[in-house]
């Protein structure tokens, strides 16, 4: 029997009852699900370790991802986020979910020469020898190139600084199924000397490019006019969109909606969310800053969305593969490849952008926050169970979220009930 991650309630189950589901979903035994870090493996993963710092681990449902069903492990610290991620993409499920592509998974390395006296005749010297130094990258990866990854291609272009002309080469290695760094700086650091010799000048960097250009996702949806909240709340969605993608002070939010997702995914898996975010919004400023989402309305009314941004992140090395939570994230998510994991990127995030984009232009983000916040309220008061749902609407529904009063209706609930 396939799985479905379309789970409707699951934010009401407790913590051992979703565990259960997720055991049962994918295929987790109680070692699976009792990973965590130890002090002695962080004080391996980096400098002067004194403690370590957890983040709650959520699970955001109903993805059908090119016909796949995922439940997406999600690490931070912000209320809603989750939800509002599920949310969309149980809308999504109506039309079909999400459909999504990625690029191979090829990265930038960069090598800059400077002092060249004939930039021009460099260029063409350092791409006469391609080969060799295509050959010379892929001699310090066997095991990549075994793989069928490794040093693809070579560009070489000037940069042309007030009078001073730069010449810099762009190595681009198939990384295959990790996020790539180590790889093409290794390579970078080693043809550098062959670039040198035939381009004249002197090497300075050697460094990967986070502006992964080559390394695409896409994904696209349609989300329903009715399951959104009709015709009005899509044509707001439209304009916040335009909005974001007219106004670079309005698009820094937006886009930084579209990260909430993405980074959540990238710090669940291991992956270098740092290197995710700088690509994004590097690739989001070329040709001016815009927004990574795109939004249109079809013939039916219901809102087509779709988002492109680079995804360097990885399946295998570095924390991926030692952080024994990256672990169970990539056995949650059941993905075979960097690829696949790029496309249940881009597909959160666009799903996360359309669900503040729908908030913001109805009822606003703080009456979700809020909700939530009442839940933490009620438990603080001491509701427990069912009294949790019934005393949060209360206060939602008064505009008082505060202990006190939560104290009192969870007392005159139970003063009524004997
Ligand atoms: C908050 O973390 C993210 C939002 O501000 C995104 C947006 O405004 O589109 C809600």
């Amino acid at each position: 029997m396939k799985k479905s991650s379309n789970i409707s309630g699951f934010y009401k189950l407790g913590i051992q009852e979703r565990r259960e589901l997720l055991k049962e979903f994918a295929d987790l035994s109680d070692e699976d699900l009792g990973a965590g870090l130890s002090l002695e493996s962080g004080d391996r993963m980096i400098e002067n370790v004194i403690t370590l710092f957890p983040l709650p681990l959520g699970i955001a449902t109903n993805f059908l991802i090119n016909g796949r069903n995922y439940l997406i492990p999600m690490v931070l610290e912000e209320p809603s986020v989750v939800a509002a991620a599920s949310n969309s993409a149980r809308i999504a499920r109506k039309k079909g979910g999400f459909h999504a592509t990625s690029d191979d998974p090829v990265m930038i390395g960069q090598i800059q020469l400077t002092d060249v006296e004939d930039p021009s005749m460099s260029r063409i010297k350092i791409l006469e020898a391609k080969g060799d130094i295509i050959e010379k990258a892929n001699d310090q990866d066997p095991l990549l190139v075994k793989l069928g990854g490794g040093a693809v291609d070579l560009e070489v272009k000037i940069v042309e600084i007030k009078s001073e002309a730069m010449v810099i080469v762009h190595l681009l290695v198939n990384v295959k199924d990790a996020m790539g760094a180590n790889a093409v700086n290794t390579m970078c650091e080693a043809v550098a000397p062959m670039v040198e010799k035939l381009g004249g000048g002197k090497v300075t960097l050697r460094i990967l490019s986070n502006l992964a250009t080559h390394r695409l996702a896409r994904a696209r949806a349609v989300f329903d006019k009715d399951l959104l909240g009709g015709d009005e709340v899509v044509e707001g969605i439209y304009k916040a969109y335009k909005f974001a993608d007219a106004d670079p002070y309005r698009c820094a939010t937006h886009n930084k909606g579209i990260m909430n997702g993405i980074d959540a995914l990238a710090i669940a898996t291991g992956n270098d969310f740092r290197a995710i975010e700088s690509g994004a919004h590097s690739f989001a400023s070329l040709d001016g800053y815009h927004s990574l989402t795109h939004y249109e309305v079809n013939e039916n009314g219901d809102l087509v969305g779709s988002i492109e941004l680079p995804m360097a992140c990885g399946t295998i090395g570095g924390a991926t593969s030692s952080h024994p939570v990256a672990k169970l994230s990539l056995k949650i998510l059941k993905v075979e490849s960097s690829q696949e994991l790029a496309q249940v990127m881009a597909s959160l995030g666009l799903a996360q952008n359309l669900a503040a984009l729908r908030a913001l232009a109805s009822e606003g983000i703080q009456k979700g926050h809020m909700a939530l916040h009442a839940r933490n309220i009620a438990v603080m008061a001491g509701a427990e169970g069912e009294e949790i749902d019934i005393v949060s609407k209360i206060l939602v529904d008064e505009g008082n979220v505060r202990v006190d009063r939560a104290k009192e209706i969870v007392q005159e609930m139970r003063n009524s009930s004997t």
